[in-house]
C-alpha cells in the first residue's frame, strides 16, 4: 500500500483534484489520464484505488506517476469498514472527484453522502437500460446481444448507492451490428467510452454541469444558471465532441 505521505505530496496538479477507482484492465483509467495529460480537463489525477492487486490499471497509474492504493475486500470485515477507509484516502490526497472506471464494488450510503454530487461512473450501455445488479463488463454486452436491439452505447451518470443509479451525464450511441459479438461491440463500445468519460470530467471541471432533479444540463459558462442547454448531452456516432457544443470554454 502506498503511505498515505505520498498521497498528501502530490501537489503537482492544478486544478480540479481527481480519484478514480478501478478493478481491471483500466482503460477508461488510460483515457482520463490521457486527457489530463494533454490538458483536455482542467485538473489530474492525484489518487488510483484498485480492489484488486492484479488490477492492470495500477500498472498504468504507476507509469502515469500517480500513486496507488490496492484495498482488498477481503482485508475488511464489512463494506461500511472498506469505504470508511476508502473515504479516508481519498480524503488524505484532497480528491474533489472521485471517478468510478470498472470498479466492481457498490458504494455504501456512508460513502455516497462524502462525495454528494461528486462521484461519476461509466456504463457500457445506455441507461437506464441494461443496467442495475449484475450488470457489469461482457453481461452487459451478452444482454445487449440476446435482447435484439439495434443500438447500444455508453453513459457516463453521477453515481449514487444503487447500481448504475444516479442522474445522467452524457451518452453515446453505438450501433449494433447483426455479426456483432460480445467482443466486437465492445470494442466499439469502447472506443466511445474512452471519448466520454473524459469529456464529462471536462465539463464538471469546468463548472458546466447543473444537476435538477434527475436531469443534469450541460450550460454554458457565461450564461444563466438556469436549464440553458448549451451543448448536446446525447453525442451522435462519430461526432466531436466541438460539435455537440460542448466545448471547452476559452482557456485564460
Ligand atoms: C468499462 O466497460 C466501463 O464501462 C465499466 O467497466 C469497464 C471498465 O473497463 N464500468 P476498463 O477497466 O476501464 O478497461
Amino acid at each position: 500500500m502506498t503511505d498515505t505521505h505520498a498521497l498528501m505530496a502530490r501537489r503537482d496538479v492544478m486544478g480540479l483534484r481527481i480519484g478514480v477507482l478501478v478493478s481491471g484492465n483500466g482503460t477508461n483509467l488510460q483515457a482520463i489520464l490521457d486527457a489530463c495529460a494533454r490538458g483536455d480537463i482542467a485538473g489530474g489525477v492525484v489518487l488510483v484505488v484498485s480492489s484488486s492487486a492484479k488490477a492492470f490499471a495500477l500498472e498504468r497509474a504507476r507509469r502515469a506517476g500517480v500513486p496507488t492504493v490496492v484495498l482488498t475486500p477481503k482485508e475488511f470485515s464489512d463494506r461500511a469498514s472498506y469505504d470508511a477507509r476508502l473515504i479516508e484516502l481519498l480524503r488524505t490526497a484532497q480528491v474533489e472527484l472521485v471517478c468510478l472506471a470498472g470498479f466492481l464494488r457498490i458504494l455504501t450510503p456512508q460513502f455516497v453522502e462524502q462525495f454528494a454530487g461528486r462521484i461519476m461512473n461509466i456504463h457500457p450501455a445506455l441507461l437506464p437500460a441494461f443496467g442495475g445488479p449484475g450488470m457489469y463488463g461482457a453481461h452487459v454486452h451478452e444482454a445487449v446481444l440476446a435482447s435484439g436491439v439495434k443500438v447500444s452505447g455508453c453513459t457516463v451518470h453521477f453515481a449514487d448507492e444503487t447500481p448504475d443509479g444516479g442522474p445522467i451525464i452524457l451518452q453515446s450511441p453505438v450501433r449494433v451490428e447483426d455479426d456483432d459479438t460480445v467482443e466486437s461491440l465492445a470494442a466499439r463500445v469502447g472506443v466511445e467510452e474512452h471519448r466520454l468519460y473524459p469529456a464529462a470530467i471536462r465539463l464538471f471541471a469546468e463548472e458546466r454541469l447543473q444537476v435538477i432533479g434527475r436531469r443534469v444540463y450541460v450550460v454554458d459558462p457565461a450564461g444563466p444558471r438556469a436549464p440553458a442547454p448549451a451543448g448536446r448531452a446525447l453525442l451522435r456516432e462519430g461526432d466531436n465532441f466541438e460539435s455537440a457544443g460542448l466545448t471547452q470554454a476559452k482557456k485564460v
